[in-house]
């Protein structure tokens, strides 16, 4: 979600929706402002993307110098005019945008159970928190930092009230940056939602709440204790804004993973007491299911495969179809059958139409996707969201990580209801999935991808290999160099390779070894047999098994990990591999000839 905010000389609405219009990268399902006027607060939302608020602003009255708005990426309930941001308190009092997830949102909506919600959204708490203070007598300042202070989980929140000519925000773990001009202040959740105003921005850390008013801004930091914070004069050419500072899309949404990941996660494992909570899926969703159909395409089918594995290793019958097979000719299914349907954008025609081939059996259907509302999750029976954030670039990459990890949760799940998993299991994993944002950060640290992409970006061939979860990688690895280099690029299973490919790797196709812990012995004996035909061979492992580095020439480096996770590490490496050499041969990254976001035609 985007947070915009202003305050200062002259007329807000227009600012805060050319702010919005900037931020529109960051979602786009919904969009709303509010203002503060002489007799309260205007606010005015809607479901949609901006042009529809900025129509409904045209015919309104909205205006004052002093505001907020948001555009909004759905988390918690669809896109709805009455889901959609700035919310407000019972009284109209207070009116608040907040980007992130709110962990203790549904004990805080307990604790206000007095107070009249008309949203699904966790962001309502914080209006109706800040109207008790109100209530309770203490000044806005007051009452808005007191309200966040019972928050907990991830946020960037902007507010205004009533008769108060200022704008109070914090953030915790998402961003939000204050933007300073002779005669306005701004704040936003990046800095191109001002960038046309003013080039002078403060960096707020986590735990700071700022104020902006019309003759200058403070700040405190988590104690309360004003603190300096030093302005810095951003170079950004507006036309690449909305890339962060980043050359390209793909490249600011492989560097995103952690913090999507995190999103990922967040709320939804409990290593503590071994268990996954996915509280989209009531208990029973999965009683007599017996086996499991994935249906995906592309990244998507790779994420489909590696669940496919995970699956079998926990003893659950499982396959992944590429969707646009299965909807012309679907295997039986019956009440026992669950089909998944994996899809980034939940729009894909294929995997509509695989689906819509089932309906009608008894099979029970489940959508797995980042768009919440989309069409994919109204035609299935239950929907877990992967929560990754908008991916604007054509080739998938935080979607991946966020969809495995999202699978994981649901394999451990359909474990535990299938099987009754082994407790043991289950916390060594979540403990894993609970580290793997940092180990992600630590693998785009200290990537060895840039000597690998130099070394090797002018080959015409290559071969990607893995097993188990690694051949899925495999697939996506190849997929990524293809779809964004323009180059041959072909993924196996390592165990595939004397069938066939080793006929076409000489010296001059370099290929990458994906170790994850399964069978690595064997991939090994691959390694060399392709090293014997002088390939060059990257190895993407953790070191453990000491012939994965001996016989190759290069190395990517991934963190110690639980088996089933470390092929979302491997993956990180492989696309920095991609990006990197697709940069280096001058490809346009972002938009690969012929290829789409979202193919919505079989
Ligand atoms: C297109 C895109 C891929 C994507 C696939 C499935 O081919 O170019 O990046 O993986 O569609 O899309 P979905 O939205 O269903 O995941």
């Amino acid at each position: 979600c985007g947070i915009t905010a202003r305050v200062g000389s002259g007329d807000a609405v227009d600012e805060l929706l050319s702010g919005l219009r900037n931020l529109e990268y960051r979602g786009y399902d919904s969009a709303g402002v509010a203002t503060v006027n002489a007799d309260g607060l205007d606010v005015i939302k809607r479901e949609g993307e901006i042009d529809v608020l900025c129509g409904s602003v045209r015919g309104s009255s909205v205006r004052g110098r002093t505001g907020i708005g948001h555009t909004r990426w759905s988390t918690h309930g669809p896109p709805t005019d009455a889901n959609a941001h700035p919310h407000t308190d019972c009284l109209d009092r207070v009116a608040v945008v907040h980007n992130g997830i709110i962990d203790n949102y549904a004990e805080l909506k307990e604790e206000l159970s007095t107070h009249e919600f008309t949203s699904d959204t966790d962001t309502e708490v914080v209006p109706h928190l800040i109207e008790e203070f109100l209530s309770a007598g203490y000044p806005p300042e007051k009452a808005f930092r007191m309200a966040i202070d019972r928050l907990s989980g991830s946020y960037a929140i902007a507010a205004v009230f009533a008769g108060t000519d200022a704008v109070f925000g914090t953030r915790s773990g998402s961003p939000l940056v204050l933007g300073r001009s002779p005669e306005r202040y701004y704040l936003a959740s990046d800095v191109p939602a001002f960038l046309e105003y003013t080039d002078e921005v403060v960096y707020l850390r986590n735990g700071d709440v700022v104020t902006i008013r019309p003759e200058g801004y403070t700040i405190t930091d988590a104690e309360g204790t004003t603190v300096e914070r030093s302005v810095e004069t951003v170079d950004w050419d507006p036309d690449d804004a909305g890339k962060g500072g980043y050359d390209h899309y793909m490249l600011k949404e492989i560097y995103e993973q952690p913090t999507a990941l995190r999103q990922t996660i967040r709320g939804r494992t409990d290593a503590l007491n071994r268990r996954v909570d996915l509280d989209e899926l009531p208990e029973g969703t999965f009683s007599g299911i017996e086996s499991v159909h994935l249906v995906a395409m592309g990244t998507s089918y790779h994420a489909a495969m590696y669940a496919r594995s995970l699956l079998a290793d926990r003893g659950i019958n499982a396959q992944a179809f590429l969707s646009g097979e299965y909807g012309s000719n679907p295997p039986p299914v019956d009440g026992r059958t669950l089909v998944v349907a994996v899809s980034q954008s939940g729009e894909t025609a294929d995997t509509l139409s695989a689906v819509r081939a089932i309906q009608g059996t008894g099979a029970r259907t489940l959508a797995l996707t980042n768009v919440v509302g989309s069409t994919v999750t109204r035609e299935c029976e239950h929907t877990v969201y992967i929560r990754a954030g908008p991916e604007i670039g054509v080739a998938a990459t935080k979607s991946f990580s966020s969809q495995v990890a999202t699978l994981l949760l649901l394999c451990e799940r359909l474990n535990h209801a299938t099987n009754g998993a082994t407790p043991r299991s289950t916390s060594d994993l979540l403990d894993s999935l609970t580290v793997l944002p940092d180990d992600v950060q630590q693998v785009l640290d200290e990537s060895e991808a840039q000597t690998v992409a130099s070394a090797y970006h002018d080959c015409e061939s290559y071969f990607f290999l893995g097993r188990g979860v690694g051949h899925a990688v495999a697939l996506e690895g190849a997929l990524k160099f293809k779809e964004i280099t323009y180059d041959h690029a072909e993924g196996f299973s390592a165990a595939e390779l004397k069938h066939g490919p080793l006929a076409l790797v000489t010296e001059n196709t370099p290929v990458f070894a994906v170790f994850t812990g399964r069978d690595d012995t064997k991939t090994v004996h691959n390694v060399k047999e392709v090293r014997a035909r002088n390939a060059p061979v990257i190895a993407v492992t953790d070191g453990s098994h000491t012939g994965a580095t001996e016989y190759a020439d290069h190395v990517l480096s991934i963190p110690e990990t639980h088996r089933d996770v470390a092929g979302i590490l491997a993956n990180v490496q492989l696309q920095l591999v991609s990006y990197l050499a697709a940069d280096m041969l001058s490809r346009p990254i972002d938009k690969p000839r012929n290829l789409a976001k979202s193919v919505t035609v079989e």
